[in-house]
């Protein structure tokens, strides 16, 4: 039987520089969709799964995700003398009891299968989950709950993909899978060419892997960019053990470029509580103003 995934590996590592100047001195997972940062989107979606433990590889300047994450008895004090109920809850509850917080430093940007590597003292010998919190997915239920049942019910490791336009390959690890048996993939590759990818079926930020993984980072060296590839492991790993791509149910907003992060500031303001109503009309008279001229 599959193993339960405990672990989620959140790197954090990089700078964001996309979002200069927001991200000079604040990190980019830091960011806000309407009134909660990009990294507790990805908290949440991963305690809904099931993690209990969150193992953050962190950088320089990433302090203010450690004090997102922490209690901070100042400000529970004020707003319980205020009688600010409502407001002391949100902050409360953003890391429930039995969930712990691993923060591990990556000390060299060497990128993203070196920070996955650097979480191996934390995540040990199990199955875990990578999320980048770049990748918002709005999937009820959230897409890395979809994954583990994938992975409860067939075992192997799970990867997210989602179809991009041919032109945009070079921006994602592509795969080719083997659809008659469900979907395994055969082939993957970081950031091809257009005229060299073997699909236009991209990874988005969300892996399963079974621990193995961490031997084939060990082993690879540089790959694009001159970093260390968690892409290139997965290539090696998928010689020796079921890799699978998983289309989910979902929508997904690159919150890691100005657009996407636009679009989902707008589609989640739109369905706030508190600001969805109004918020609505107004885009619609936008939309009408725009359309008449
Ligand atoms: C990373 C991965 C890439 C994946 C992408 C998803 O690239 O290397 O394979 O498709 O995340 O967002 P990055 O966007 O960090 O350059």
């Amino acid at each position: 039987m599959a193993q339960v995934v405990r672990s989620v590996v959140f790197p954090v590592a990089g700078r964001g520089t996309r979002f200069l100047p927001a991200t000079k001195a604040s990190p980019k997972e830091m960011l806000p969709i309407v009134d909660k940062p990009l990294i507790q989107y990805a908290v949440e979606e991963a305690i809904e799964a099931g993690a209990t433990k969150l193992v953050f590889v962190t950088g320089s300047s990433k302090r203010a995700i450690e004090d997102h994450f922490d209690a901070d008895p100042e400000l529970e004090k004020a707003l319980t003398e205020s009688g600010k109920t409502e407001l002391l809850d949100s902050i409360q509850g953003i890391v429930p009891d039995g969930v712990s917080c691993i923060y591990i430093r990556q000390g060299e940007p060497l990128g993203l299968g070196h920070a996955v590597l650097c979480a191996l003292p934390a995540v040990g010998d199990e199955p875990f989950f990578v999320h980048l919190a770049d990748d918002l997915i709005d999937g009820s239920p959230g897409c890395l709950q979809q994954m583990a049942a994938e992975y409860a019910e067939h075992g192997g490791s799970v990867v997210a993909v989602e179809t991009v336009p041919q032109e945009h390959t070079s921006s994602y690890g592509i795969v080719a899978v083997d659809a008659s048996d469900r979907n395994r993939i055969t082939r993957i590759i970081e950031k091809p060419d257009p005229a060299d990818a073997p699909s236009n079926s991209a990874v988005v930020g969300r892996y399963l892997l079974v621990p193995e993984i961490f031997d084939e980072l060990q082993h690879i060296g540089r790959g694009a960019g001159g970093e260390i590839q968690l892409t290139d492991g997965i290539a090696n790993l998928l010689e020796k053990s079921p890799v699978y791509a998983y289309s989910f149910d979902g929508v997904r907003y690159d919150c890691g470029s100005k657009l996407g992060y636009l679009q989902a500031t707008v589609a989640y303001g739109m369905k706030h509580p508190e600001t969805g109503v109004e918020f609505t009309a107004h885009i619609e008279q936008l939309v009408k103003g725009t359309n008449k001229n």
